[in-house]
């Protein structure tokens, strides 16, 4: 497929069917993540595959809407590139950009997903029995769109034009 027909194809989904992905899928999905870019190339992340009752765990501090799986993406802040001059960690970057890889390889095979940063942090570390170090970040939401669902916050289209979003 074309890159950027990919990229328009993605859009967020918050409501699936109860089709679950298979082990195939979700093994692509996660190596998107694995080659994503990061600062240094240090990789400062864990990621954590969220089915069942960790899944289950995890609903009661984010919201997931009804999604089949998750992956909760963590950044390790200790080991992230930092920035010597002004002390910026990129941590949090790294992460984006894999989420987002991970966001466009689902899409890629026809799987849904939402980008989920609406996160209690402290409620998940618990739930979840996270290390310390690691640093919930986001979490992409996985399944297939239920597309008799109304799309309630119709966020996609709004898209600021080209001629504001660059300065030339
Ligand atoms: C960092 C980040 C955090 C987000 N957090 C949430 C969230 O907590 N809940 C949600 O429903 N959507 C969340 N989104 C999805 C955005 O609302 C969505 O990407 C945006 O409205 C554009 O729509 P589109 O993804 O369909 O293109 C998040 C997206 C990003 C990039």
């Amino acid at each position: 497929m074309d890159f950027l027909e990919l990229v328009k194809q993605r859009r967020s989904c918050r409501a699936f069917t109860a089709e679950s992905l298979t082990e195939e899928q979700l093994q692509l999905i996660l190596t998107a993540a694995q080659l994503a870019p990061s600062a240094c190339n240090i990789q400062p992340l864990q990621l954590h595959l969220l089915r069942g009752e960790r899944l289950e765990a995890a609903r009661k501090c984010a919201w997931l809407y009804n999604c089949q799986a998750a992956v909760l993406v963590c950044t390790l802040d200790d080991k992230a590139w930092v920035r010597k001059h002004d002390g910026e960690n990129f941590a949090l970057a790294d992460a984006a950009i894999a989420v987002d890889h991970m966001a466009l390889a689902a899409a890629s095979i026809g799987v849904d997903s939402c980008i989920i940063g609406a996160i209690k942090l402290a409620d998940l570390k618990q739930a979840l029995n996270l290390p310390e170090g690691e640093h919930a970040q986001l979490i992409l939401a996985l399944g297939h769109a239920d597309q008799s669902a109304e799309d309630k916050l119709k966020l996609h289209d709004k898209r600021r034009a080209l001629s504001e979003l660059v300065s030339d």
